[in-house]
């Protein structure tokens, strides 16, 4: 919901609510300091007993204060502050109004963005860099008086800040700062101000950034803010104004966004009509495959995936109020839900995907309109070909443009992994989101995912990229798959002791990791083996496929498919039947399991001209192994995250020879 547009009349205890908070944002209760006792409160606010125990209970779900039985209400630091949800905005902004907000949310900004520019210094990449720096050249040229130039070049300098650090700091602290910033610029800001004094303090912190001096960069972001502060607190009648959004993006131009305007799959329109008696946009995102690179992600690692061909549909329209109500083919009922719902909780099936995003959303500060989606997939489940990703994804992007938001690629599938951690259970690493938001036709990306720094590789025409269903559905979440991360985590805290306070296996050389084996179970030491061979052969792929060396990259698909059967041990009979079969076949560069693994795909670098014989061969020898028909189908790299003018939804794996 936009903040302002207040639907329902406010309890009685929002209003304690807000006060309580509002004493708090304002230092006159400060972080471990007790509130005043029940009586006392109920005496000063002269509510009952229920309604002051109701606010705290709110003000203890959003972080702020903890009950605790002896000692009374204590109120938490900032470091466990949830509170800038749309829920206590909306208190905020009724109560204080105006000004009154602004000022609160500048307090808040105060405690918080100085250390984001401290790790902003301190991490970000040099293309973080060049955007920012992009964004501060914008205010150097915006002219005092065009106030939505001024307002837009200093929101985007200070997402900027935050998109230089974010990946490093813990989530709720970027929450708060986002939906500080789009709070608060939501509500008003006057180009009056001195505004060239404001470009200075800005050209200060922007320069310790560049020069990484974090604690110039503290100091030079605390006196721009306290600037802030002393000219709006000079300005005493503020007015309102439009949120401008935030555009600062870490893809290559170009890369993520619509391609097209109107929609013209009569079909899923049609059926969406006849549900919901009105037109829907629709939007499309890819699922992945992975060409190598695998279980690195979520060990800061690299990875090579491409945007599938293969995609989920979302077709969305708004409705009046906060519900989201969702069809799909993939279950019989239809799936309702409140987006005002305060804790909802997992029903353990595949509509916990899209109530994850929508509630990771809104904690971000996206405030989103209540929808009918109805949602289609070609990509199959259970694979390994990032089903669940192209459902959060296609979800989370039409969730946010149904109610009239842009978000960041980046943000986008940063917000579909937490989705997936933090509301389904599954300890995912970044990639498939990733690369669901930002892949491009006929390329695979490159992606660090410690920094996130990412590029297009095009794949050489002369070979093709021949996926092989097994057949088997492999079963990820809660089970394999968290445990080999935990197996990871176990070897890190095993070689710091050694190594000193290293982050994730990337941190750790193969030679460190022979020197020091002594340390670590055997089991540990080969899952440690794969995830730091697997990270060299990444890095050896992609330079491989842009010098065009076919036979390098096929050789380095079948070392990785040997480290995850024999060391990382995710593979299973039938993912190595049908890398052995694929490999016997002439023309045939490489084959690997890709994804998770415990069953679904292989990918295959075939030679143009052999697809056929390749496909006829393994899909008979296969089957002859094993008693199962597998699918085989070409795939040809596909676009990121957008909306869809026209498409054609295949069934999947109806390609077998
Ligand atoms: C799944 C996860 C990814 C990645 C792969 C293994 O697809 O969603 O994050 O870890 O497994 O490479």
């Amino acid at each position: 919901m936009v903040v302002g547009e207040k639907q329902s009349k406010p309890r009685v205890h929002d209003d304690i609510v807000a006060r309580l908070a509002k004493s708090i944002f304002s230092g006159t209760v400060k972080p471990g300091q007790t509130l005043p006792s029940e009586m006392t409160l109920c005496q000063q606010y002269g509510v009952s007993r229920t309604a002051i125990r109701e606010a705290i209970r709110v003000l203890s779900a959003k972080g702020l204060v903890q009950a605790r039985s002896r000692s009374g209400t204590e109120v938490l630091a900032p470091a466990n502050w949830n509170f800038l949800d749309a829920g206590v905005i909306e208190w905020m902004q009724l109560s204080y109004k105006g000004a009154d907000f602004f000022r609160s949310l500048l307090e808040v900004r105060l405690l918080i963005e100085p250390e984001v520019a401290v790790l902003a210094a301190e991490r970000a990449t040099a293309q973080e860099v060049a955007t920012l720096e992009q964004a501060y050249n914008a205010m150097v040229v915006a002219e005092p008086g065009d106030f939505e130039a001024c307002s837009q070049a200093n929101l985007d300098f200070h997402v900027g800040v935050i998109a230089a650090s974010h990946n490093l700091v813990l989530g709720h602290l970027v929450t708060a700062i986002r939906a500080a910033l789009l709070a608060g610029f939501r509500m008003t800001f006057r180009a009056n101000l001195s505004w060239n004094r404001m470009i200075e303090h800005h050209r200060l912190v922007m320069e310790a950034i560049r020069l990484r001096q974090p604690e110039d960069a503290r100091k030079a972001m605390l006196a721009l803010l306290a600037t802030n502060r002393e000219e709006l607190l000079a300005d005493p009648e503020p007015r309102r104004w439009r949120s401008p959004r935030p555009q600062a993006s870490q893809f290559p131009a170009g890369l993520a966004g619509d391609n097209g305007a109107t929609v013209t799959f009569d079909g899923l329109v049609q059926q969406f009509r006849n549900l919901f008696g009105a037109v829907p946009q629709v939007y499309r995102a890819p699922g992945r495959l992975n060409l190598i690179g695998e279980h690195t992600d979520y060990n800061d690692g690299f990875v090579l995936p491409v945007a599938l061909d293969l995609s989920t549909w979302a077709a969305i329209s708004p409705r009046s109020d906060r519900r989201v109500h969702i069809h799909t083919d993939m279950l019989s009922e239809a799936i309702e839900f409140d987006l005002d719902e305060p804790d909802p909780e997992r029903k353990q099936d595949w509509s916990d995907y899209v109530r994850g995003v929508a509630l990771i959303l809104e904690r971000t500060g996206y405030w989103l309109k209540g929808a009918n989606l109805l949602l289609k997939s070609d990509v199959p489940v259970g694979a390994g070909l990032g089903s669940s990703a192209a459902l959060e994804v296609a979800v989370g992007y039409a969730l946010t443009r149904n109610s009239g938001l842009t978000m960041d690629p980046v943000d986008l599938a940063w917000c579909c992994q937490r989705a997936e951690n933090e509301f389904v259970g599954m300890r995912c690493g970044i990639m498939d989101q990733f690369v669901s938001c930002g892949g491009a036709v006929d390329h695979a990306l490159f992606l660090d995912c410690r920094t996130l720094d990412s590029r297009l590789v095009p794949i050489d025409p002369r070979a093709r990229l021949v996926i092989c269903n097994t057949m088997v559905r492999h079963e990820l979440a809660g089970s394999e798959y968290n445990l080999r991360r935990q197996d990871c985590e176990r070897g890190v805290a095993l070689l710091s002791q050694a190594l000193g306070p290293i982050k994730a296996l990337r941190d750790v050389s193969a030679a460190q990791l022979e020197q020091h084996a002594g340390l670590l179970p055997e089991v540990t030491y080969r899952r440690c083996r794969h995830v730091i061979s697997e990270n060299e052969r990444v890095l050896r792929a992609a330079t491989a496929l842009e010098k065009g060396e076919l036979h390098v990259f096929g050789q380095l698909m079948g070392e990785s498919h040997r480290s995850l059967r024999n060391d990382f041990q995710v593979s299973c009979r039938e993912l190595d039947v049908m890398v052995e079969l694929a490999l016997s076949v002439e023309g045939v560069y490489g084959a690997r399991m890709t994804g998770g693994g415990f069953g679904g795909c292989t990918v295959n670098l075939v030679a143009a001209e052999a697809v056929e014989r390749f496909s006829e061969t393994v899909s008979k020898a296969y089957q002859d192994a094993t008693g199962q028909k597998p699918a085989i189908f070409t795939c040809s790299p596909g676009a990121a995250v957008g909306a869809e003018t026209s498409l054609k939804i295949a069934t999947p794996g109806t390609e077998t020879t």
